[in-house]
Formats: structure tokens, C-alpha cells, sequence
């Protein structure tokens, strides 16, 4: 009897460590990790780094710009296609024009109202680059710049990091930007941000992936379906900086509370949409805003843990970029995109959440965009 008791212990032990050798033997093999030479840049190659899990979705990352080059994932017919913006070589991101093809942007990215700002009594100009206003991190943001990467342990995650100095496009402070892209089992890309700087500085940073969920198929998003959690945004004047106010959505076009076709409501809106929705959520990370593509049955939710999103239909696009994936010309709302992120001119709006990074602080942002299909 105790013979029998002992040996069943040791079988359900032996059992145990089997399952979770194999536990750990499926996740290093669940995603991986191919890293090809696609150009150079000021002298030093990029690299480009498909990750690819079981479920065959795979995403690409370049070390110039931390760009996001390729997101290819499952159709509700089980072909595979391309969701995102971008060209078929490196050298396509290099040309005068390109609109951010799936950047990280920062050190303060959207507008800022002529570019100056004051800090600690100090007045401060960003570089313009934009309408006499600065956007995006001004001439050379850090979506034109190498980062530093690095696959992570684990092998399911890319960190990038880029040392922005004290001066640089108008901003104080050396500061320290660390970027994780990781690409989950379950067809999520998780995007984890963290900075820190040695002179009280601002800083915002979003990534600005421009998705059509039809992966080529449909010229425009005008059927695409979105929902986004905000019962409020932040009107603009003439050159897309804020008013200070935060409206209603409620009976405007802006209301994206319950899922809509974004074509419903499109021409309403002066020159498009490009504005900043003010989210409803607590602190931390949130579920805010999917999108469904009804002909593929591609379906993105995006959780984050910032208090803005800007939705912006690709109201600039002209079809005049060259090189691009497959051809594709990418006319006006080709594709949209969803830059979770603070509200635009924060540090010349005061009844903005601050956007304030201090020495000894860590900033700190997390995204996840995840892909399904229904
Ligand atoms: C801005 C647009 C801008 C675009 C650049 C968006 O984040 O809101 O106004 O034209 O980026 O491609």
C-alpha cells in the first residue's frame, strides 16, 4: 500500500517536471527570430528582425526608427496578409515625404504650438517642421535615427535603445529611450516603453503604424469599423494644434463610442479625421479602442496605459510615395492609424495631463495591438 502510494508520488512528480520541460521547450520554440541585413544608414547597417510565432503571424522590426516594417496575420479564410504601410526595400523609409511608416516617434510626438515651450522658467524651441509648428520630434525625430538592439532572452522580445542628447532637436536633457517590442503566442504586439533623463524634460512617445486590416484588398478604410472608449477629444484650430478644450463627443462625427464605419461620418469631418480622442480609463492598461474589417474578418483591439489616442485617417496620404510594399498606392485613407499617446501641445496646455520627465523619474508607456479575426 505505502509501496503503491510512494510510487504513485514519484509518477505524478516525474509527470510534472515532463510537462513543464515540455512547457518550457514549446515557448523557446513558439516564436522565432530571423535577422537579415537590409541596408545602411550614417555609415552602419540595419537590420531588419521577423519574428514569427506558431500561429505564423510575423513582425517585422528595423533598427533605424525602431519601424515597424511588416505585421502579417491570419485572415478569417486562413490566408495570411501584410496589414501594415511601407515599402519593399529599406531605402523606401529613407525618402523626403514618408509619413512615419510604422516610426517610434518622440521626444514629443504630435504638435507642438511653434515649437516653444517653457520649462522651470526656461523657454525651450523644438525644431519646426510643420505649418511653423514642431511635429513628431522636429527634423530628425526618433523615427530617423539608429537605435541600439537587442533580442531579449526568451527570444520572443527586440529592445531598442537610443540615447537622445541634451539639446537635441530643441529638448534638455540626456535622455535614455528603451523600447521592447515583443510579439506574444496569442498574436499580440506588445510595446513597452521606458525613459529617463538628467534635466527636467518633456517627452511623449507613441509608435505610428498605419494599419489597413484588408491587407491591400480595399483601397480605403472607409469600411473599416471602429470603436474607440472616449466620450471626449480635443478640438483643433487651422493647424491641428488644440483649443485647451476637451467636448463632447456625443453627437459629432467624433463619436466612436459604439463601433461605426469610419466612411460614415469621414466627409463631415474638416479634412479629415486627426485628433486626439480623450480616453475613458483609469491609470494603468486598458482595452481602448478595435477595429473590425468585415471582408477579412481581421479584428485589432489596442490596450494601453496612456490618456490619448490620436486617430488619424490618412487624410495626407497622396499616392505619390514610391517603392511601396507590392506597389500599392496608398491614396488618401488608404490607412489609419491609432497613436496611443498625451495629449498634443501638453506642455503649453495646463489642463493637460502633465507631460513633464524629471531626473530620477521613469517614464513609462505601454501598447498592445492584438489581432483576431470574427
Ligand atoms: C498627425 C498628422 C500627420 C501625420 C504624419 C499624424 O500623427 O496627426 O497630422 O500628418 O501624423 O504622417
Amino acid at each position: 500500500m505505502k509501496k503503491n502510494l510512494v510510487a504513485n508520488l514519484m509518477n505524478v512528480v516525474f509527470l510534472s517536471i515532463f510537462l513543464f520541460a515540455c512547457s518550457l521547450g514549446t515557448s523557446k520554440q513558439a516564436i522565432s527570430i530571423v535577422q537579415q541585413n537590409v541596408g545602411t544608414y550614417e555609415g552602419k547597417s540595419v537590420t531588419e528582425y521577423t519574428l514569427t510565432n506558431a500561429a505564423g503571424m510575423q513582425v517585422g522590426i528595423i533598427n533605424y526608427g525602431g519601424i515597424l516594417t511588416k505585421i502579417i496575420t491570419q485572415a478569417k479564410d486562413g490566408s495570411y496578409g501584410d496589414v501594415l504601410t511601407g515599402y519593399e526595400k529599406f531605402d523606401g523609409y529613407l525618402q523626403k515625404g514618408n509619413p512615419y511608416f510604422g516610426a517610434l516617434i518622440g521626444r514629443y510626438a504630435n504638435r507642438l504650438a511653434k515649437g516653444t515651450y517653457t520649462i522651470e522658467g526656461i523657454e525651450y524651441k523644438a525644431a519646426l517642421n510643420n505649418n511653423g509648428q514642431s511635429l513628431h520630434g522636429g527634423l530628425k525625430g526618433f523615427d530617423k535615427v539608429l537605435w541600439e538592439a537587442t533580442v531579449l532572452p526568451g527570444d520572443s522580445s527586440i529592445q531598442l535603445i537610443y540615447l537622445s542628447k541634451d539639446g537635441e532637436e530643441g529638448y534638455p536633457g540626456n535622455l535614455k529611450v528603451e523600447v521592447v517590442y515583443t510579439l506574444t503566442a496569442n498574436n499580440a504586439i506588445k510595446i513597452q516603453y521606458t525613459a529617463s533623463t538628467d534635466k527636467t524634460t518633456v517627452i511623449n512617445l507613441t509608435n505610428h503604424a498605419y494599419f489597413n486590416l484588408s491587407a491591400g484588398k480595399s483601397p480605403t478604410i472607409y469600411d473599416h469599423i471602429l470603436q474607440i472608449k472616449a466620450s471626449k477629444f480635443t478640438p483643433v484650430d487651422t493647424v491641428l494644434i488644440p483649443t485647451g478644450a476637451l467636448v463632447d463627443v456625443k453627437g459629432t462625427p467624433m463619436d466612436f463610442t459604439s463601433p461605426k464605419k469610419i466612411g460614415l461620418d469621414l466627409d463631415k469631418v474638416v479634412g479629415g479625421y486627426d485628433h486626439n480622442w480623450v480616453l475613458n480609463k483609469a491609470d494603468g492598461l486598458q482595452e481602448i479602442a478595435n477595429v473590425y474589417e468585415p471582408n477579412s474578418g481581421r479584428y485589432l483591439t489596442v490596450a494601453t496605459t496612456e490618456p490619448g489616442l490620436q486617430f488619424y485617417s490618412g487624410n495626407f496620404l497622396d499616392g505619390t510615395l514610391t517603392g511601396t510594399k507590392k506597389g500599392i498606392v496608398y491614396n488618401k485613407h488608404y490607412a489609419l492609424t491609432l497613436e496611443t499617446q498625451h495629449f498634443p501641445d501638453s506642455p503649453n496646455q495646463h489642463g493637460f495631463p502633465s507631460t513633464i520627465l524629471k531626473p530620477g523619474e521613469t517614464y513609462h508607456q505601454t501598447t498592445v495591438y492584438s489581432f483576431s479575426t470574427k
